[in-house]
């Protein structure tokens, strides 16, 4: 697991750097792991309106579904203009819910790449949702 995931955070840290965060000077730069293999990156990319900005996990997933994947089965974020690990905020966690499994692990990590390893469901519990959607695949 841990192999994977140091070369998903490292994807996650170099696609950073194409962040588009001009408002708030915060690049976040996303790398997710598909089922077949496959690694898909995405970065914020902000917006003058403020509430059009995108996250980088969202990007990540958007990147990745467009693509044809329809499961995760991992994440790892970067904030290099952070000195404290920041995870995904919660619009990005229903999002981020709906395409991997509660198991899936998460890495976060920052500016001196510490990191905080946790799950898709230590991030969004309770997420009974989850159990009940019928199809994910269409
Ligand atoms: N941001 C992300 O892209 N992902 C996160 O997990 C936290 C926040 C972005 C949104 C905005 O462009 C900037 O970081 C500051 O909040």
């Amino acid at each position: 697991m841990d192999s994977y995931m140091t070369e998903l955070f490292q994807k996650a840290w170099e696609i950073a750097r194409h962040a588009y965060a001009p408002y708030s000077h915060f690049r976040v730069g996303a790398a997710l792991l598909a089922e077949d293999g496959s690694i898909y990156t995405g970065v914020n990319v902000e917006n003058r309106s403020f509430g059009l900005t995108i996250c980088a996990e969202r990007s990540a997933i958007v990147q990745g579904v467009s693509a044809g994947q329809r499961k995760f089965r991992a994440l790892a974020i970067a904030t290099p203009d952070s000195s404290v690990p920041v995870g995904p905020c919660g619009a990005c966690r229903q999002v981020i819910s709906e395409f991997m499994d509660p198991q899936a692990p998460v890495r976060f990590g920052c500016n001196d790449h510490t990191y905080i390893d946790t799950t898709v469901g230590e991030l969004y519990p309770y997420d009974s949702l989850h159990d009940l959607a019928l199809n994910t695949n269409s």
